[in-house]
């Protein structure tokens, strides 16, 4: 299981609250960009789930957009394993 986080402090926390889970990996940046590192990393069929954004408040962080989505969809659009399903 992968996750990104931009705020180094949540980053930070979820490192420390996850350190016993070995199938746990955090990544610490922006998803927009990092998704892409992450899914190169990754050979098959995989949840994604997408929720990364800033929450205007002083906890969470705000990166170059609110939401990263674009980014992050162009990312998994890129993938070599295709036809990727959208579950609403
Ligand atoms: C609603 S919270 C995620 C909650 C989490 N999915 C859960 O179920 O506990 C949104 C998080 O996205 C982070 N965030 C905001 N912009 C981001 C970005 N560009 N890349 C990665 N994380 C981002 C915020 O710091 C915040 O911690």
């Amino acid at each position: 299981m992968h996750s990104i986080e931009l705020s180094e402090k949540l980053y930070k926390h979820c490192v420390k609250r996850f350190r016993w889970k070995s199938r746990v990996k955090m990544h610490q940046g922006d998803s927009g960009v990092k998704l892409k590192d992450v899914l190169d990393t990754i050979k098959v069929r995989s949840l994604i789930f997408i929720d990364a954004h800033y929450c205007a408040d002083d906890v969470t962080a705000l990166g170059e957009v609110w939401i990263p989505v674009i980014n992050e969809m162009k990312a998994i659009a890129s993938h070599p394993i295709k036809k990727p399903r959208a579950y609403y």
